[in-house]
C-alpha cells in the first residue's frame, strides 16, 4: 500500500453566510499546494463548482509533473529532455511504474517480462474479422483492448498484486501488437507475429511494415525517432484519459476495462486526435501564402475554427514535448529524405508568425506536441489514421501507472463528482391526455 506523502503546511479559511471555517492546506514536492476541502460539504452544505477541473487536484501523485509556466514535465523526477535523449522507452516504462531507474539485472527481468506477453490470444485475431476493413483503428483499438479482458481472466483480480502486475505486463506487450494488427487489417495484409529478439519499438515497426514476402530491415535512425515518440507520449499526469482510467478503476473494473474506456478518450480532437487533425489542418493549408487566412480564422470569435496543435491546458510556455518532437521531426525528415517536405515549411511559418501574434502570445498559446508529430509520423510511414493509436500504445503505460498507484492508495474511494442542479424543480406528473 501506498503511504501519503501530502505535508502539512497551514490551513485556509472560508468565510461563508457570516461564519468561518478552517480547512487543513498541504505541500507537494513541487507545485502549488491543495486546500483540503474533503469535509467542506459535510461541515459547511455546499459544493465547490469547478467544471474541467482546471483549480482541482483529484489524487496524489508520485508519477509526473508539471510546471505549465516553465514548461517542465518530469516523470519520477527525470526531465523529459533527458529521457528523451538517454533513456529508451522500455526503461521509461520500468521508471514509470517502478518510481526508479531499474540496474541491468531489473532492466533485462523487465524487458523478459515484457516479452513474454509480445503475442495475444489467437482467437482475438477473428475479433478484427467482426469489424469492417475500413473502421479506424482507435474504433478496432477500444474493441479489441476492451475485449482482453474476456481471454486473461487470471490477470483481473485487481486486489492481487501479482494479477496487477501481469496485467501491466500483458497491456504495454500487448498494446504494439494489437495496434500493428489494427494497421495491417485495415490495409488487407496479413498479421505478421512479433519477433522477440527485437526490442519493443523495433518489434512494433515490424509488425506493422513488413510483409511475409518481403525481408525488412529497421532503420536504427527511424526506430530510435518513434521510440522517443513514445518516450515523450509515455505520461502526462491528469490529463482526461488518464483521469478517465482512474474514474474507471476507481468502481473496481478491472485493468483491460480501464483502459479501454482511455483510450476511448483519448481519441478525441481536443486530446490525443489532436495530432491527426494537426495534420490534417497543415494538409489544408497547403502552401505557406495561406497561412494569413487561417490565421485570421482562429482569432475570429465567431469560427469554430483553432489552430490544432497550438495551446495546453496546463502549460503556458512552450510544450518542453514539443521541443523534443520537432527534433525528431528533423531527424526523420532529414533520414527519409524529406527535409523540403512542403508540410513542414507551413508548419515552421505558422508556428513563425503565430509566436509573434497578439492573439496567440497574450493567450499564452504555444505548439504543443502535436503540432509536429504528425508530420514525423507520416514520414516515418504511418498513414494519418494511426496516429492516435501510436499515442494509446504509448500513454498505455502512464494509464497503467496511475491506475496501479489508485488501487494502492490507502484512501482511494469511488469517484463521483457532484453538480449545481439548474433544472425544473419538483412538479408532478400530468397524464398525457391533460398536457
Ligand atoms: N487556436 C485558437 N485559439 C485557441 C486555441 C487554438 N488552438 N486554443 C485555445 N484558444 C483560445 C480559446 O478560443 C480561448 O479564447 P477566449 O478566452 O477568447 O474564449 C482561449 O484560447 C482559452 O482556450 P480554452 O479552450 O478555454 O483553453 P483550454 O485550456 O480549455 O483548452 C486545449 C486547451 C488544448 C483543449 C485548446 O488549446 C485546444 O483546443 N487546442 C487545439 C487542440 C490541441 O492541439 N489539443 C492537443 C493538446 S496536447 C496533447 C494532449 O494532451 O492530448
Amino acid at each position: 500500500m501506498r503511504e501519503s506523502k501530502l505535508k502539512p503546511s497551514g490551513s485556509a479559511t472560508l468565510t461563508y453566510e457570516n461564519k468561518k471555517y478552517d480547512f487543513p492546506v498541504y505541500s507537494g514536492t513541487e507545485g502549488p499546494n491543495v486546500i483540503d476541502i474533503r469535509k467542506l460539504y459535510g461541515e459547511v452544505d455546499v459544493f465547490t463548482y469547478d467544471p474541467g477541473f482546471t483549480s482541482t487536484a483529484s489524487c496524489e501523485s508520485d508519477i509526473t509533473f508539471i510546471d505549465g509556466d516553465k514548461g517542465i514535465l518530469l516523470y519520477r523526477g527525470y526531465s523529459i529532455d533527458q529521457l528523451a535523449e538517454h533513456s529508451s522507452f522500455l526503461e521509461v516504462c520500468y521508471l514509470l511504474l517502478h518510481g526508479n531507474l531499474p540496474n541491468k539485472k531489473e532492466m533485462a527481468d523487465f524487458d523478459r517480462a515484457i516479452t513474454m506477453h509480445t503475442m495475444v490470444h489467437d482467437q482475438l485475431s477473428a475479433f478484427y474479422r467482426g469489424f469492417r476493413r475500413d473502421a479506424h483503428p482507435m474504433a478496432i483499438m477500444c474493441g479489441v483492448v476492451g475485449a482482453l479482458s474476456s481471454f486473461y481472466h487470471d490477470s483481473t483480480d485487481i486486489n492481487d498484486p501479482r494479477q496487477r502486475e501481469i496485467a501491466s505486463h500483458r497491456l504495454i506487450a500487448k498494446m504494439p501488437t494489437i495496434a500493428a494488427m489494427a494497421y495491417k487489417y485495415s490495409v488487407g495484409q496479413p498479421f505478421v507475429y512479433p519477433l522477440n529478439s527485437l526490442g519493443y519499438t523495433e518489434n512494433f515497426m515490424r509488425m506493422t511494415f513488413s510483409v511475409p514476402a518481403e525481408e525488412y530491415k529497421i532503420n536504427p535512425i527511424l526506430a530510435k525517432a518513434l521510440d522517443t515518440i513514445f518516450i515523450l507520449h509515455a505520461d502526462h499526469e491528469q490529463n482526461a484519459s488518464t483521469s478517465t482510467v482512474r474514474l474507471a478503476g476507481s468502481s473496481g473494473a478491472n485493468p483491460f476495462a480501464c483502459i479501454a474506456a482511455g483510450i476511448a478518450c483519448l481519441w478525441g480532437p481536443a486530446h490525443g486526435g489532436a495530432n491527426e487533425a494537426a495534420l490534417k489542418m497543415l494538409e489544408e493549408i497547403g502552401t505557406v501564402d495561406r497561412i494569413p487566412e487561417f490565421i485570421k480564422r482562429a482569432k475570429d470569435p465567431n469560427d469554430n475554427f483553432r489552430l490544432m496543435g497550438f495551446g495546453h491546458r496546463v502549460y503556458k510556455n512552450y510544450d518542453p514535448r514539443a521541443k523534443a518532437m520537432q527534433v525528431q521531426c528533423h531527424n526523420v525528415l532529414k533520414e527519409v529524405g524529406h527535409e523540403n517536405d512542403e508540410l513542414l515549411k507551413v508548419a515552421m511559418e505558422l508556428e513563425r508568425i503565430a509566436l509573434q501574434d497578439d492573439y496567440f502570445v497574450s493567450k499564452k498559446l504555444y505548439p504543443n506536441i502535436d503540432f509536429y508529430s504528425g508530420i514525423t509520423l507520416r514520414a516515418l510511414g504511418f498513414p494519418v489514421s494511426m496516429f492516435t493509436a501510436l499515442f494509446a500504445l504509448a500513454r498505455t503505460v502512464g494509464w497503467i501507472a496511475q491506475w496501479k498507484e489508485m488501487i494502492e492508495d490507502p484512501h482511494q474511494k469511488i469517484g463521483r463528482p457532484r453538480q449545481i442542479y439548474t433544472g425544473a424543480a419538483q412538479r408532478d406528473y400530468i397524464p398525457i391526455s391533460k398536457r
